[in-house]
């Protein structure tokens, strides 16, 4: 070791040290501004909330951006009187044992009542594959064991995935490897084109083969109980087609879709308001009493090449395949404040609950009150029958909201 490098891990050491100590002084709820890149599991009420990043409040005093170590959860059967967004709390098991990681998934299992830990990338100093359950009746984090096709298991992060809690099943399709994911990885970032499976019941975790070989990572998936066993579907995010560090925008045309009786893959095109490109925007879907449309609502994002971000809505709606834009209105002058790395789950069919992202050009902090919550009601019938409104945990009606019957026609 040269005495240059020497001095550098000591940098290193003291830096991150220093972090540590001022990241120990700190609250997960009073000190919050800004949360992004973590995971969310929905079980019997709770929204959990693991991993991912965090800023303190102000970041003008705190530029640093901090592995969030906490194991929190949104209480989706309340609704603060002041912000109007489901209470947090942060007082969950969550030991330095159990990954801390941003970009995975944690696929919610509310029959065994468990939330499992897939994949994710580390700030620095990435460990081996490991695969974690949380159980939420122990209030326990579990290292579990799994059987698997292949002999070895490797750490992807965002990917895009989602679970079918009717089969007992999770998915997880594409993702990167890089220095962040894989202990000794000195190549540059590679998206990957597998779609992992997590088979709850049978404890098994196979790694499967994509739609093509094209890498893909930073779009998003979901579930709709469409066709005989269900559809997945994919879109968005970066393509990674010549493996040499230069990626490109997915089309936001290009819908896979994954038929999950036939385990095939199927390409449609949408059409419609068509969203320009993005990545780690954040998603989710309902669909109508009768299963005549079902429709998947996206929120924001970073942009890809030359632009920064996004903060927008836009609905897919399917069987049609059209993009509707629904938010913000034509010539709105508010102020735009674009999102990368949300979450978003739907909550009885009915409300969109989005969660965090990293602002790309402000340092405000987002929502310190509703600590980041930000809620859709996805039939505009909240209290002020408007998309963006107060959660209600007692609102659990969908119908087709007026954006979208013009488009698509109907009732
Ligand atoms: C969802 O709807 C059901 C039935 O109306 C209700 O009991 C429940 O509290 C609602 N909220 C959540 C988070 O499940
Ligand atoms: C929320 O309500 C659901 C359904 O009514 C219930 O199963 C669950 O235990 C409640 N959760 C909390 C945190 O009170
Ligand atoms: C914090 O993370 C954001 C989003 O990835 C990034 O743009 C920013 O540069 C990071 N800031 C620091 C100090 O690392
Ligand atoms: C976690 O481990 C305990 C034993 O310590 C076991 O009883 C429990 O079922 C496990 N839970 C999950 C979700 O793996
Ligand atoms: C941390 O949690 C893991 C998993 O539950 C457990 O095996 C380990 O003993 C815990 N370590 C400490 C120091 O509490
Ligand atoms: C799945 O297998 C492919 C091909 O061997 C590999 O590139 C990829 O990293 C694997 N994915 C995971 C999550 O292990
Ligand atoms: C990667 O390959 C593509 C296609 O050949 C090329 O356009 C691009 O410039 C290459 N990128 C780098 C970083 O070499
Ligand atoms: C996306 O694909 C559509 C066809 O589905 C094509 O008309 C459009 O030009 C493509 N957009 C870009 C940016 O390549
Ligand atoms: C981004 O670059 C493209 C191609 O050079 C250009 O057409 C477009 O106007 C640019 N967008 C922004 C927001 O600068
Ligand atoms: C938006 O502005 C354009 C150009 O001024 C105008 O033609 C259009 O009617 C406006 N749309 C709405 C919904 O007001």
């Amino acid at each position: 070791m040269t005495g240059t490098m020497r001095l550098q891990h000591l940098l290193f050491a003291v830096v991150s040290l220093a972090a540590l100590s001022l990241q120990a002084s700190k609250d997960p709820l009073n000190d919050f501004c800004r949360r992004w890149g973590h995971q969310t599991a929905q079980i019997d009420g709770k929204l959990y909330i693991d991993g991912g990043l965090v800023a303190w409040n102000p970041i003008s005093s705190n530029p640093l951006n901090y592995t969030n170590t906490w194991l929190l959860y949104s209480d989706l059967n309340s609704s603060a009187t002041d912000s109007g967004m489901p209470i947090q709390h942060a007082d969950l098991t969550k030991n330095s044992t159990v990954p801390s990681v941003s970009g995975g998934i944690l696929w919610s299992d509310s029959v065994n009542k468990a939330a499992y830990l897939f994949g994710g990338e580390y700030q620095n100093n990435p460990a081996d594959f490991s695969f974690w359950a949380y159980d939420v009746v122990l209030n326990q984090w579990n290292e579990t064991k799994y059987s698997s096709n292949v002999d070895t298991l490797q750490r992807v992060a965002y990917g895009a995935g989602t679970q079918v809690e009717e089969l007992g099943m999770g998915y997880y399709y594409g993702g990167w490897m890089n220095s962040n994911t894989s202990p000794g990885w000195a190549g540059l970032p590679m998206a990957t084109s597998n779609l992992i499976t997590f088979d709850m019941t049978s404890g098994t975790l196979n790694n499967n083969t994509g739609p093509d070989d094209v890498g893909r990572a930073e779009g998003q998936m979901v579930y709709l109980p469409a066709s005989d066993g269900g559809l997945l579907a994919y879109f968005g995010g970066v393509e990674d087609p010549y493996q040499n560090g230069s990626f490109v925008a997915a089309n936001m045309t290009q819908i896979h879709l994954f038929d999950i009786s036939s385990s095939k893959w199927y390409t449609q095109t949408a059409s419609g308001q068509i969203p320009e490109s993005r990545r780690q925007f954040c998603a989710g879907a309902t669909w109508a009493d009768d299963h005549s449309s079902y429709n998947i609502y996206l929120y924001g994002g970073y942009g890809v090449d030359n632009v920064t971000g996004f903060d927008d809505v836009y609905i897919l709606s399917l069987p049609s395949f059209t993009w509707i834009k629904a938010f913000p209105a034509e010539n709105s002058t508010a102020s735009s404040y674009p999102h990368g790395g949300c979450s978003a789950n739907v909550i009885n069919r009915s409300q969109m609950l989005v969660i965090g992202g990293w602002f790309t050009s402000s340092d405000v902090c987002d929502t310190a009150n509703g600590k980041g919550q930000h809620n859709m009601h996805l039939g505009y019938n909240g209290p002020a029958r408007s998309l963006w409104d107060k959660y209600d945990p007692k609102v659990s009606a969908y119908s087709v909201p007026t954006p979208i019957i013009s488009v698509i026609g109907g009732g």
